[in-house]
């Protein structure tokens, strides 16, 4: 019996293929949830045999797994690696390749190019696959992976696009954003859409504004070179941020289905309205500068917030705030939608601060998973005062008996399946490049506000303080902060 599925690693010997896919693809085989007839081939430069690529990859899933690593499993799992050599440049090795697939696979067998190299092989891996007619659906199904940066700017994914067409149809696409593949990020749209009591009231009349944070306490590693050309806008809004706000924000889809559910995605990045660089921050920490990969001289931001409007029925003039940035206070990716105040309470009480809102749901995405919501309690025993309370969901309470997966397990199984529904299309891209370009434009202008340099540990700069502070707000994080 041939193999009915390849799944066809470029780039098979860099980190992501240890530290994420293959750790992934254990994850579903142990699952079941990986046909038994199906093998991965690594692909990639070093002169490694199958049985040493096999050994690496043991060793990266057995740390990736800890206690739960399983020998057995493993036997049976690396008895579909392969490895072949070979290198991204020639165009003749893709015809190895080709003829290393044909001898294992049954004539109707299915094919996932996942391409994991740096941004510059994209191109000549997409025109080889291309020319050894590797992409065309005759039997089974070929479909790509690709994986983020897509493209530099609008120009660069505009040309990117037009090799990735060149090669493969859009339906065949499957471009990365991990965000997409993570629970609590699925989990927006259930929250949002499965419950009644939240429509009414998601929208300008009853929403103040909305947060976006996604604060990483790490630093840029050992990743300053890559980090250094691309900087936070690219590296994390273009992409992460942005899917975030089209969730938070797209009316409700009429099925859950790739393209319903992306067309909806698409109207709120059109709608959003021309950004005003004066409701842009942009920070560096201290010590960026002296990273390895980092030029000394760097002006490369590490911290971004933006504000926003999406000019639509729904979300008139009903702020954005966007904030990402490496070495801050701590890890967390939250969406925070603060509501409207009441028009009055009882004439007797003091009229609480803007500043000190009385509604506030926090969608916890990292990694305290779950949800909060703040409201107004009156302390019992008193006369008439209020405090501010928390309700709770756990991720960790409700779903004890299931962990949550690695977003790339969910995304790995997706394009497997055929469902690009978590996966970002062709006018996504192009519009989040849209609004990061003109930023980006901005911040080269005299006008622009300065680049403030913030110190590790902290919440960021100052002056994205002031942004929200101008207006009488305040950044918030809830997550985290229950115990
Ligand atoms: C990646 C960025 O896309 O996302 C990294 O390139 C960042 O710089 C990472 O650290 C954050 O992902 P997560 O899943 O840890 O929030």
């Amino acid at each position: 019996m041939g193999v009915s599925t390849s799944i066809v690693i470029f780039g098979a010997s860099g980190d992501l293929t240890s530290r994420k896919l293959l750790p992934a693809l254990y994850h579903l085989t142990l699952k079941k949830r990986l046909s038994a007839d199906s093998q991965i081939i690594g692909f990639a430069r070093r002169p490694y045999s199958h049985e040493e690529f096999r050994r690496l990859m043991r060793e990266a899933v057995a740390k990736a797994q800890g206690a739960a690593f399983d020998l057995g499993l493993w036997d049976e799992f690396a008895a579909r690696i392969w490895y072949v050599q070979g290198d991204l440049d020639t165009e003749e090795d893709f015809g190895a390749l080709d003829s290393f697939l044909n001898e294992r696979e049954t004539d109707d067998a299915n094919r996932l190019y996942y391409l994991a190299t740096a941004p510059s092989y994209y191109d000549p891996v997409l025109l080889h696959l291309a020319a050894h007619d590797m992409t065309t659906e005759q039997g089974g199904w070929r479909r790509v992976v690709i994986e983020k940066p897509f493209g530099v700017d609008s120009l660069s994914a505009a040309a990117l696009n037009r090799v990735v067409h060149g090669a493969f149809q859009e339906h065949q696409v499957y471009r990365i954003d991990h965000y997409l593949g993570k629970e609590t990020v699925q989990n927006i749209c259930y929250f949002r859409f499965a419950n009644t009591i939240l429509e009414p009231v998601w929208n300008r009349n009853y929403i103040d504004h909305v947060q976006i944070t996604v604060a990483e306490s790490v630093d840029v590693e050992h990743r300053g070179g890559y980090y250094d050309t691309a900087g936070v806008l690219r590296d994390m809004f273009q992409n992460h941020l942005l899917q975030l706000l089209t969730l938070t924000a797209m009316e409700p889809p009429s099925s859950m289905e790739a393209t319903t559910l992306r067309n909806e995605k698409v109207k709120v990045l059109s709608a959003l309205r021309p950004i005003a660089i004066r409701d842009t921050v942009r920070g560096q920490y201290q010590g960026y500068r002296e990273a390895p990969g980092v030029s000394p001289a760097s002006d490369t931001p590490t911290y971004a917030a933006l504000k926003l409007y999406v000019d639509n029925w729904r979300w008139q003039d009903v702020p954005f705030y966007l904030r990402s940035g490496k070495a801050l206070a701590r890890k967390a990716s939250e969406i925070v939608v603060q509501f409207r105040r009441p028009p009055r309470l009882f004439e007797e009480l003091p009229r609480a601060r803007r500043s000190d809102p009385p509604n506030i749901l926090s969608l916890c995405i990292q990694p305290d998973e779950g949800i909060h919501l703040q409201f107004q309690a009156k302390v019992p025993d008193s006369l008439s005062e209020m405090r501010h309370v928390d309700m709770t969901f756990h991720y960790a309470d409700s779903f004890d008996d299931r962990a949550i997966p690695e977003a790339y397990e969910r995304l790995l199984m997706d394009a497997l399946g055929g469902d690009a529904s978590l996966f970002t299309r062709e006018d996504e891209v192009m519009l989040s490049w849209r609004l990061i370009d003109s930023v980006l434009q901005g911040w080269q202008m005299a006008d622009a506000p300065p680049l403030a340099t913030y110190v590790k540990g902290s919440w960021g700069p100052d002056a994205a303080d002031a942004l929200l502070a101008g207006e009488d707000r305040v950044w918030r994080v809830a997550c985290g902060d229950h115990d």
